[in-house]
């Protein structure tokens, strides 16, 4: 009779601020949230920034529950002027910096991607000395994919609103500047010459494989964090890696896909503007950068790679 009457009053006392009336959801909010935590302190014992410095810097390493190594102070350009990363859980994400998006010959107006292939090289190297891993995630559809893609992905990377221009249709040969001439291949296929990172990226990833400060995720969407689970975000949690920069083409599709999921999974999100690029019209580059401001931070490969030598 007294353990119900115990039960009944702490019920009451968490129901005043309690919008499920289940047991479970009072235990799981009483079991992580702690309003008596410093103001500062946001978010709960697994996953939380702190605000320091009379509200300038985020620090992001989680230090009271993980091991730091040498945190890197990270000026940044928006709205939340600077963020304390630790190096051992942060990466960098480059998506779609690939020959399909940036080879001249295959699109162009890519003129601002490939502008950000210097910026990208310079950022990765940086990662890459400070034993932060430098994670390429790019378009890579194989058989499976195929039969599961929805009729919209088919539809938006034809050429002709049919299967026979879609994912995995040949391509045909391309001729280089040099005479040189290559079969394109498949259409954004697993392995194929349009699926490979583009010029000098190409042999930085082949480089960086073989010596495993990179690694390689295909994707299936725009999103190499979409749906449930992914091999990206799959070997994201089991390295506790809790940190992301992240580049690519196009920033407002495959960049902004990958950002707006890792935000809503709860990882720090960093958009990383001189290596990120589109060749939508220009409002489209404003909403990413407005949105990952509110959503994260927004940076600078050059304050960056300066950032990680001190
Ligand atoms: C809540 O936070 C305060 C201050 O950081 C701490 O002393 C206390 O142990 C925390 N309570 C729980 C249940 O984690
Ligand atoms: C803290 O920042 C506020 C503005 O956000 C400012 O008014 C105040 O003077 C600052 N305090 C110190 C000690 O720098
Ligand atoms: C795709 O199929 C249509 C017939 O439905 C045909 O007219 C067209 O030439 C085909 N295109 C290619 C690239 O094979
Ligand atoms: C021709 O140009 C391409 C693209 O720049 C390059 O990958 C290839 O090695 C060149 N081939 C020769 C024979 O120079
Ligand atoms: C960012 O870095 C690039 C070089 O990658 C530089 O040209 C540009 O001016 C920088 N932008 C800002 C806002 O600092």
């Amino acid at each position: 009779m007294k353990i119900l009457v115990l039960a009944s009053s702490t019920w009451a006392f968490y129901a005043a601020a309690q919008v499920y009336d289940t047991q479970n959801s009072i235990t799981a909010i009483a079991g992580t949230a702690n309003l008596s935590q410093p103001a500062d302190t946001l978010g709960n014992y697994y996953n939380y920034w702190k605000l320091l410095d009379n509200g300038t810097t985020w620090d992001l390493t989680r230090s009271d529950r993980m091991p730091v190594t040498s945190p890197k102070v990270i000026p940044m350009l928006g709205s939340k002027k600077k963020a304390i990363i630790e190096p051992s859980r942060t990466a960098f994400i480059t998506v779609d910096m690939q020959n399909f998006f940036l080879h001249p010959k295959l699109s162009p107006a890519a003129v601002k991607g490939r502008n950000a292939v210097q910026p990208t090289l310079n950022i990765m190297k940086a990662f890459r000395e400070n034993d932060m891993k430098v994670l390429w995630v790019n378009w890579g559809i194989d058989n499976f994919d195929l039969v599961t893609l929805p009729p919209s992905f088919l539809d938006g990377f034809s050429t002709n609103h049919q299967m026979n221009t879609s994912f995995c249709t040949e391509m045909g040969p391309l001729t280089e500047d040099n005479g040189t001439v290559v079969d394109v291949g498949k259409k954004l296929c697993r392995g194929s010459w349009n699926a490979q990172p583009w010029g000098s990226l190409y042999p930085s990833m082949v480089e960086g494989l073989a010596s495993g400060t990179d690694l390689y995720f295909n994707k299936n969407r725009l999103s190499g964090l979409w749906g449930a689970q992914t091999p990206l975000g799959l070997y994201l949690q089991e390295s506790e890696i809790t940190t992301l920069f992240i580049g690519g083409v196009n920033s407002d599709q495959c960049v902004w896909g990958t950002l707006i999921d890792a935000y809503f999974k709860g990882f720090d999100v960093v958009y990383v503007e001189d290596c990120a690029a589109t060749t939508s019209p220009w409002y489209a580059e404003q909403m990413v950068r407005y949105n990952a401001d509110g959503n994260g931070f927004l940076a600078n490969s050059t304050y960056v790679v300066e950032a990680l030598k001190a």
